[in-house]
């Protein structure tokens, strides 16, 4: 699209959302016509100096990328999603955190030093070069799917619209312009509010509801059914009930020292997630035989300090291990006492 058609579209929607009622959530994201400026130039000249618009295909946005854009906002507040210092991150929101990326290894298997894990396997990689990310060096597609590596970026993910949805990511339905078509609609759920000061707990967490692991799958189309963990050769159906034994074990686990002193009124673990319609961003009960696995039981869906955006290490044998070969930020222990085993226990009695 020419800047001319590109200026015309955008003066068009701009016109007939101003018309829309305005919905509560994403006051700024879907805050109407006073908020187009904040992401998109709206003329050519601004305050006497010429804009210069970059190459095609940048909806005259005020950076270089979308992501880039997505970051003058949000990286160091509102959500802090790409803290300044892998060592030393933000305060934990939910999705983990894109600093991590940067990181010259993540590697704390016996093998750390010998075979260092690049940071561009702690999880998405953005197309945001004035912040200093690039797309992932090793995989060209998503795994299991045929999502490119190099068109990844926030608006992958998250409708720069707003929508309502839990944290505005993306419907079912084409996307904007070449993206690909989604097949699963957008999760429910609730967030914590990234305009305040809260962050992360066992009381204080993403809410999971329902349809998370549906919505990885429009990118992980195989993974969706069964994910497949060549390593150790396990299965886990990503998308269906914990059942019984599961749920049980979850509910009454309070770590390696203690693992059946929990209390099930409590037992909610903001690193070991669930899904349930149940689930609100202050529960902290624990699952029921319906309560559902789903992918960011595991993972973090930005990045994390362990490989594959693992919610812990998946290479460590105890969890105080983390760190000490690669030198990466350790993942916090949730659970007192340095014998803690990697949290596949929270659903397993026994190791793995
Ligand atoms: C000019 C600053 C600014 C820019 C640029 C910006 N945002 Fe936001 N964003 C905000 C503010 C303010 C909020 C909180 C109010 C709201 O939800 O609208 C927010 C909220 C959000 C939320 C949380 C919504 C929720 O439900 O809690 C997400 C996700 C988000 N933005 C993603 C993006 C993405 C993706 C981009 C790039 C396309 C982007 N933002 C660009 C200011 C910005
Ligand atoms: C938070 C930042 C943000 C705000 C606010 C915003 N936009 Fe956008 N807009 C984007 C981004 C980013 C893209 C390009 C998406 C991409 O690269 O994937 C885009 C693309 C567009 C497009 C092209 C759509 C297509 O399908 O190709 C139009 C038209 C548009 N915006 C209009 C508007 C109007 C009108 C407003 C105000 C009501 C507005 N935008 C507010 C970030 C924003
Ligand atoms: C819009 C497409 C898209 C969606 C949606 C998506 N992913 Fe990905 N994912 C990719 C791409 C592309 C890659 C490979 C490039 C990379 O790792 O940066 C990838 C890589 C990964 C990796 C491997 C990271 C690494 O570097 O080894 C994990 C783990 C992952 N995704 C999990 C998830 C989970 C969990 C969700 C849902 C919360 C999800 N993905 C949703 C596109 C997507
Ligand atoms: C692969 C998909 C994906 C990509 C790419 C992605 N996000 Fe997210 N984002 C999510 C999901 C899913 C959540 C909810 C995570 C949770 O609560 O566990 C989220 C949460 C957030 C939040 C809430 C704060 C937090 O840490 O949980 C903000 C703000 C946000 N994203 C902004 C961004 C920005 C800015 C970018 C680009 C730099 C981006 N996202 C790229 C999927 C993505
Ligand atoms: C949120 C709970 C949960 C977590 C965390 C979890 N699992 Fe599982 N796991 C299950 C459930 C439920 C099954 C039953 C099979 C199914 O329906 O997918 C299972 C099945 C398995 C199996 C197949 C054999 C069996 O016992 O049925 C293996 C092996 C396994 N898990 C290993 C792991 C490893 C390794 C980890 C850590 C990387 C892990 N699990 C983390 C819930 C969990
Ligand atoms: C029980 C925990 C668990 C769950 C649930 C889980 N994963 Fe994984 N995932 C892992 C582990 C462990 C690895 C690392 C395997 C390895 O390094 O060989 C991994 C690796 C990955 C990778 C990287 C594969 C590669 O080739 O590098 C992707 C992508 C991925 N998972 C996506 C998903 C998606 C999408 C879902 C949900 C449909 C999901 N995972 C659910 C534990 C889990």
């Amino acid at each position: 699209m020419t800047s001319l058609r590109l200026r015309t579209a955008i003066m068009m929607t701009w016109g007939a959302l101003a018309m829309v009622a305005c919905r509560p959530a994403n006051a700024f994201h879907d805050g109407g016509v006073s908020a187009c400026n904040g992401c998109h130039v709206m003329h050519n000249s601004e305050e006497g100096q010429e804009v210069v618009i970059g190459g095609a295909g940048d909806y005259l946005l005020r950076a270089e990328t979308a992501s880039d854009l997505c970051l003058s906002c949000h990286a160091t507040s509102l959500g802090s999603v790409l803290g300044s210092d892998p060592l030393a991150p933000p305060p934990e929101m939910g999705a983990g955190n894109f600093v991590f990326l940067l990181e010259d290894n993540l590697n704390d298997g016996a093998d750390g030093v010998t075979n260092p894990i690049n940071g561009d396997a702690a999880g998405h990689n953005i197309n945001a070069p004035a912040h200093g990310i690039g797309a992932d060096g090793t995989v060209a597609f998503s795994p299991g799917g045929s999502y490119p590596s190099h068109s990844l970026g926030c608006t992958s993910c998250h409708d720069p619209h707003g929508n309502g949805n839990f944290r505005m990511l993306r419907d079912a339905g084409p996307g904007l312009s070449w993206e690909p078509t989604f097949s699963y609609a957008a999760p429910t759920g609730i967030g914590l509010d990234i305009e305040s000061a809260v962050t992360e707990s066992n009381a204080s967490h993403s809410a999971y509801n329902s349809g998370m692991s549906r919505w990885c799958g429009n990118c992980h189309q195989d993974y969706l059914s069964r994910h497949n963990q060549q390593q150790s050769g396990f299965s886990h159906r990503t998308d269906s009930a914990l059942g019984g034994r599961a749920s049980n074990y979850y509910s009454v686990y309070n770590g390696t020292d203690d693992p059946m002193g929990g209390n099930p009124a409590t037992a909610y673990l903001a690193d070991v997630p669930f899904e349930d319609l149940a689930v609100t961003t202050t529960s902290t009960q624990g699952p029921v035989n319906n309560s559902r696995m789903t992918c960011l039981s595991c993972h973090r869906a930005h990045a994390t300090s362990g490989p594959r955006s693992g919610r812990w290490d998946f290479a460590v044998p105890l969890l105080s291990d983390d760190g000490i070969v690669s030198g990466s930020y350790p993942i916090p222990n949730p659970y007192p006492g340095p014998n803690q085993a990697p949290l596949c226990q929270q659903c397993h009695d026994r190791l793995p």
